[in-house]
């Protein structure tokens, strides 16, 4: 199995989305989140020029940690990982996709909701998912309920986080990293707010290192 996304997160414990139009875009973005003190970031597959963007971002930001995510597919998983991508996020787990991001070799989180979906996970012997939508799927009662029945399984929650409720997600025992498009807005992205991006970044940050 490929080595846990936990064991090479770099910074504090978040993992903000970048959804950038041009690779351009996306390394003023991350540069920004950078400012902030974000260490790791995950380059969404929702726009053309996302793989680009990876490539972008590991080339001007070697010091950051680079993921892709959204990846619904074998090859939105291998298109990642050749871009340069160093972990792989996904919404969804299914047998197929699953097995397509663990033959990368690279960290993976495969999307969960429901104890099946996290059953499966751990078939294949993964024991860090992301938990999407987090909010809607029942937020920090859901994680702590499934915390007694999956004593080993670690979670990367994401959807509906944001400053408000960042630290009650980050104070449960079986979150390893809080994910989410909070510190990326799309309209500072549009207006290039990049000061406000690391302002929020740095907020976020000083939470995390409580
Ligand atoms: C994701 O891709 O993980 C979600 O878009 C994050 O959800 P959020 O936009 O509510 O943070």
């Amino acid at each position: 199995l490929p080595p846990l996304l936990s064991s090479v997160v770099k910074g504090p414990e978040l993992l903000p989305i970048i959804q950038a139009d041009t690779p351009h875009e996306a390394v003023a973005i991350a540069k920004a989140l950078a400012e902030g003190g974000i260490g790791s970031v995950e380059v969404v597959l929702r726009t053309r020029q996302a793989l680009a963007a990876i490539s972008a971002i590991r080339t001007e930001l070697p010091e950051l940690l680079v993921g892709a995510g959204t990846v619904l597919s074998a090859e939105d998983a291998n298109a990642s990982k050749d871009a340069g991508a160093q972990f792989l996020v996904s919404p969804a787990s299914t047998p197929k996709l699953l097995e397509a991001m663990i033959d990368t070799g690279l960290p993976l989180t495969p999307g969960v909701a429901t104890p099946s979906e996290i059953a499966l996970a751990c078939e294949y012997g993964l024991r860090e998912v992301k938990f999407f939508p987090a909010h809607l799927s029942g937020g920090i009662e859901m994680l702590k309920a499934l915390s007694g029945v999956f004593q080993q399984v670690r979670f990367c929650p994401t959807g509906g986080i944001g400053q408000h409720n960042l630290a009650d997600f980050l104070a449960l025992p079986n979150v390893f990293v809080v994910g989410g498009s909070w510190l990326t807005p799309a309209t500072l992205v549009k207006n290039k707010q990049w000061q406000q991006i690391s302002e929020l970044s740095a907020a976020a940050t000083a939470i995390a290192r409580q």
